[in-house]
């Protein structure tokens, strides 16, 4: 693609919340078992911030602890910036992905880079389970225009939107953060292809309403929507880049649901090896479910130098987003 800057990953991290909900737990709260949700799903146990497991409320201040969207951001931020040998002071931009963000007024991004000591530009993006990869194909287009570092974060504390009483919904979600720096390098970008769209006809598949009871979703209709858009958006995003399914080295879905990975991936034509899954461990979730995946990937060393990555996710809107990138750490500094 076509930029006046090239631009790399050059920091990764991400954060979870102590309190692990597994699914016996689930099972106390309403007829379920730990089989159906494993066959159905393939979680095993998420994290919460807040919700029915967790035994104290989390303090205000978004640096005193882990119990909101603000906090969550700001450690996987703040480990991410570490890993790439930066301070907030370096950032240009701070977009942060969220669906749950702690206030209406101010954006969630006021206090995580208050707490990251980030004087550049801030500002959320929700775009739900969709909301990483908008991120990330803004910080690449931001650096295409001159910016020279961008820290993006995806983070949720889907546990305070959770009906807990709803037994179609409840066992998916997850707390979660995760946060990689996008900065400027010389030489070609690494986002190669990108797709992004909505439907907002279909709002009434998920929602959650101000004072409402929380997240409703009609899974089945959300699931099968799902798995077309995921393709298609891949396909638009492979077919920018001028790459094949199988030039992928590593397949980073949205981490709905196992099935739904499972599906896309078998109709990209992408084998299960090259699928990043953390969902066993943390549940959907939704903004912060890729960079949490990426970051177990290349934590694991998952991914070398000029590896090909395809991101994807699709979310409540309903929304979709993919992108293809190419891995790799530029020109070291
Ligand atoms: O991140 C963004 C968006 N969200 C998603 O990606 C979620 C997409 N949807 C899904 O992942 C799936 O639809 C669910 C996991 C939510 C549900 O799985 P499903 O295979 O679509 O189940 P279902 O709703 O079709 O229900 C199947 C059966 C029903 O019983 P009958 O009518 O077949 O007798 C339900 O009553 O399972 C029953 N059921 C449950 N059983 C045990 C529904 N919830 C539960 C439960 N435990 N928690």
């Amino acid at each position: 693609m076509p930029s006046e800057h090239g631009c790399a990953i050059t920091g990764w991290a991400s954060a979870l919340p102590t309190t692990v909900v597994t699914n016996q737990d689930i099972m106390t709260l309403f007829d379920t078992s730990d089989e159906w949700i494993v066959e159905r799903t393939g979680i095993r146990q998420r994290r919460a911030a807040d919700g029915p497991f967790v035994a104290e409320r989390p303090p205000a201040s978004p640096d005193g602890g882990m119990g909101t969207t603000a906090q969550l951001a700001a450690q996987a931020g703040h480990a991410a910036l570490e890993r790439a040998g930066l301070t907030g002071a370096d950032i240009d931009l701070l977009v942060l992905c969220t669906t749950s963000p702690d206030q209406l007024v101010p954006a969630t991004s006021s206090p995580v880079a208050n707490a990251l000591g980030i004087r550049g530009g801030g500002m959320d993006i929700n775009a739900a389970c969709a909301g990483f990869t908008y991120g990330l194909v803004s910080a690449a287009g931001m650096v295409g225009v001159g910016a020279q570092r961008v820290l993006v974060i995806g983070a949720e504390t889907l546990s305070r939107i959770t009906n807990w009483s709803d037994r179609s919904n409840a066992f998916l979600f997850g707390d979660g953060a995760g946060a990689v720096v996008v900065e400027a390098v010389p030489g070609e970008s690494s986002l190669l292809g990108w797709d992004v769209g909505v439907d907002g006809s279909l709002q009434p598949l998920f929602y959650a309403d101000h004072g409402g009871t929380g997240m409703r979703m009609r899974g089945q209709e959300v699931f099968r929507k799902a798995i077309r858009m995921t393709v298609d958006s891949a396909t638009k995003s492979l077919e920018m880049a001028k790459v094949q399914a199988s030039d992928i080295a590593l397949f980073v879905p949205h981490q709905a649901n196992v099935r739904i990975m499972d599906a896309v991936a078998e109709r990209l034509g992408i084998p299960g090896d090259r699928v990043a899954s953390v969902i066993q461990q943390t549940g959907n979730t939704s903004s912060a479910s890729i960079p949490i995946a990426l970051s177990d990937a290349a934590d694991n060393g998952r991914l070398n130098e000029g590896d090909l990555i395809l991101f994807a996710g699709f979310g409540a809107g309903m929304t979709w987003a993919s992108a293809v990138w190419r891995w790799g750490s530029g020109t070291p500094r």
